[in-house]
């Protein structure tokens, strides 16, 4: 037998205290498969003494990750610590100085430092792998880096937060609160740290980056990313969605376009009998559209202690077997510049819910300005009669567009608000046929 593989866990979250506990139940097939014992060996949390379910004694105590990340008797760090700076970006940077494999969870670390993270560990002949990064449980980074190799990819597009989907889908299958059913999601796990990163989109954005960068042979660009989040999604647009015939998601849609690159995170209307539409509470989703493969969806459980764990186990299988590949599928200099797709140029259907003033020929002006800009209406549907607000009564009416560009929608719904015909800014949600 080899020597083992000695692991230093880095974080011990609900991820973290879940790794510890796979790695222990799957002891004697990880060592079978690669022919080697994998152990952990050290473990580094802010607080020794939470109860985390798990019994720490038999492992060395760091209260410093970096400290962790320099020593002597550890061979590769699973870092779990989260966050683009500090202790974790101190904590991947340290080890892979130093020679050792990192297995990583950390996408918005990947997002901002993954390109120089990646250099460091080809120039160091070690791991830098990162399979629970993006979608969970869901084995997406090696689909796409390793088996559909064959491929040229031409678009992927899915449901990267778990937490998104849940409040979703239970505040339109339940009827709950936007803020009850994100508790319900912090108290199980699924939240990140700042729950913001979540429903703000920016957690799904950290993942389509690192994504696009596999799919296409690009360098990561996080910052081209258009970021809608679900926080303004209401009530009664899950209400008029389940009315037309499709379902809110929250999408990353990352594709190639005649112009570059488009990459985009926002609420999307999903017809109720697409495949993603059908995914519901915390799995994830991710279509994925090639030129041999035709088209593949995988699903599965996006976030949680076990589904993540199992992703971080797949890469410490990896690192056992000294299978290292480049982190991004082709060596960070291979990897090409992609022109930004700017969003302005993006085309396609719109649902657009207005509050318009219960006034004779308010529609009209709002017709015409749509009319003004080439924008062809496939349906308009006023719901109820008028409110008695402040500015007198109003109605929602909803349109639903055939395809335009963002250019002209957003063109023509200033216009809209400029005639004084309604009385809130217009809600705009994507059609994704
Ligand atoms: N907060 C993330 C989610 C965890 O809800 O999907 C997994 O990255």
């Amino acid at each position: 037998m080899n020597q083992p593989l000695r692991l230093g866990i880095a974080g011990l979250g609900t991820v973290g205290a879940s790794v510890l506990q796979l790695v222990q139940r799957r002891a004697n097939d990880l060592a079978a498969g690669s022919g080697r014992a994998v152990r952990v060996t050290a473990v580094s949390a802010r607080d020794r003494n939470r109860d985390r379910g798990v019994d720490l004694s038999p492992y060395a105590w760091f209260d410093d990750p970096v400290a962790l990340a320099a020593a002597n008797d550890v061979d590769c760090i699973v870092e779990l610590i989260g966050g683009d700076e500090g202790p974790a970006r101190a904590t991947v940077e340290t080890a892979l100085k130093s020679g050792k494999h990192v297995v990583t969870a950390n996408k918005a670390l990947l997002a901002k430092h993954g390109l120089a993270l990646a250099r460091l560990a080809e120039g160091q002949r070690v791991a830098l792998a990162f399979e629970a990064s993006s979608a969970g449980g869901i084995p997406v980074v090696k689909t796409l880096r390793e088996a559909l190799a064959g491929n040229a990819v031409t678009r992927i597009s899915g449901i990267l937060n778990g937490t998104c989907n849940y409040i979703l889908s239970r505040m339109e299958l339940e009827g709950l609160t936007f803020d009850e059913c994100l508790k319900d999601a912090q108290r199980l796990g699924f939240a990140e740290a700042d729950p913001t990163f979540d429903v703000g989109g920016f957690d799904t954005a950290h993942k389509l980056s690192i994504l696009t960068s596999l799919a296409f042979g690009v360098k990561i660009d996080a910052e081209a990313i258009h970021v809608e989040g679900i926080s303004a999604i209401t009530p009664l647009d899950l209400k008029m969605a389940d009315e037309l015939g499709y379902r809110i998601k929250l999408l990353g849609v990352a594709e190639r376009t005649a112009t570059g690159i488009e990459q985009r995170v926002h609420p999307t209307m999903a017809p109720k009998s697409s495949a993603i539409a059908q995914v519901m509470g915390v799995l994830n989703a991710v279509t994925i559209d090639a030129d041999a493969v035709r088209a593949i969806t995988l699903i599965g459980p996006g976030a949680g202690g076990d589904p993540t764990a199992s992703a971080v186990l797949s890469d410490i299988a990896d690192v056992a077997r000294g299978q290292i590949s480049a982190p991004f599928g082709k060596p960070v200099d291979q990897l090409d510049d992609a022109a930004r797709a700017p969003m302005q140029r993006h085309e396609g259907g719109y649902y657009v819910r207005l509050t318009v003033v219960d006034r004779p020929g308010a529609m009209a002006k709002i017709a015409t300005r749509m009319g003004d800009h080439q924008i062809s209406l496939e349906s308009i549907l006023q719901k109820g009669k008028g409110q008695r607000g402040g500015d007198g009564a109003t109605v929602p009416v909803i349109l639903i567009t055939h395809a335009t560009s963002e250019t002209a929608i957003r063109a023509a719904l200033e216009e809209v608000q400029s005639e004084g015909v309604v009385t809130e800014p217009p809600q705009v949600i994507r059609i994704e046929r």
